[in-house]
């Protein structure tokens, strides 16, 4: 088939997804497929329109890519596309709304309340900072509601650093998430549809050099140690697989997704947010995870094309 790798735009993923998007092609290529890659840029709409592709594999991350903007042109212009329609891509990037799909399909999610920049406005700063800090109890977590590749997000241990972080969250939207912060293993689950079905893959388990997997620690080759499968016991291994399919499922998520959660050492899977377009780069977990199970990554996202034509 004819593939068009999307790769780039415009959001604080950028280089991210230029990563991404560079070994999805090269690995599709491997398969057998003609591939174009193109940025999302001026020139998207006139290429697609003239080029026809068989599908379009919109490896962006962030705002326009994984929040649904771009699928939704691509399902305007009847293109069919890798990854999830437009519709689950809104639940999925809106992290509040995430979780509530997830708590009301039976899946236990951090306690967590957002703090619109209104709020702050209409308020003042000092009253609604003190409120949240009573509310959640330190150390809590603090992300933009809506953003990827742990920008913005912060764990905070005491009162002081709380405006700071807040303010830091503000950078990349205009809601802030005050979320409980819960004790456990990091892992993150991906799903991957090939061939008619859907394929939990192992479990990925986290563990940052500094303690924290942020930026730094996603893209720098050998700054997280990952044990894949993750360190569980097979029967929590189990509850976290399905929690993640539960996730996947409820948010009506297609194609591909990796769900992140908490295991905390009782065992139990906290679901903190899905990826509607994870990270494919050579540091990223939907690739180690199919390794790791067996998958060759050309036959793996050949079979992910696949799925998307019609
Ligand atoms: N937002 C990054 C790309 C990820 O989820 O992997
Ligand atoms: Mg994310």
């Amino acid at each position: 088939p004819r593939v068009t790798v999307l790769a780039g735009g415009l959001s604080h993923e950028r280089d991210v997804s230029l990563r991404s998007g560079r070994r999805v092609a090269e690995a599709l290529r491997e398969a057998g497929c003609e591939v174009t890659v193109l940025d999302a840029d001026a020139q998207l709409l006139p290429r697609l329109a003239a080029d026809r592709p068989d599908v379009v594999w919109p490896v962006l991350h962030g705002a326009i890519g994984e929040d649904g903007a771009l699928r939704d042109v691509l399902e305007l212009l009847s293109l069919p596309f890798v990854g999830s329609r437009a519709a689950a891509c809104r639940l999925a990037w809106d992290k509040p709304i995430a979780q509530s799909v997830a708590a009301a399909a039976g899946l236990r999610v951090p306690a967590s309340i957002a703090l619109p920049q209104a709020t702050f406005r209409d308020l003042g700063a000092q009253p609604v900072l003190a409120a949240a800090a009573d509310w959640a109890g330190f150390p809590l977590v603090v992300k933009p509601s809506r953003g990827g590749s742990a920008l913005g997000v912060a764990v905070v241990g005491d009162v002081r650093d709380l405006a700071r972080a807040v303010v830091d969250a503000f950078a990349y939207g205009d809601t802030a998430v005050v979320q409980e912060h819960v004790p456990g293993t990091e892992v993150a689950v991906s799903v991957v549809e090939t061939a008619g079905q859907v394929l939990v893959l192992p479990a990925v388990e986290i563990v940052a050099d500094g303690g924290s997997y942020d930026y730094a620690a996603r893209y720098t080759a050998g700054a997280t140690e990952f044990f894949v499968p993750a360190r569980l016991p097979e029967d929590v291994a189990v509850r976290v697989a399905d929690a993640a399919r539960t996730a996947h499922e409820a948010l009506g998520l297609r194609h591909l997704s990796r769900v992140d959660l908490i295991v905390t050492d009782a065992g139990e899977p906290v679901f903190l947010e899905a990826n509607a377009a994870p990270g494919m780069t050579e540091t990223s977990l939907l690739p180690q995870a199919a390794e790791a199970a067996g998958h060759g990554l050309d036959a793996l996202y050949r079979g992910i094309v696949e799925s998307a034509l019609p």
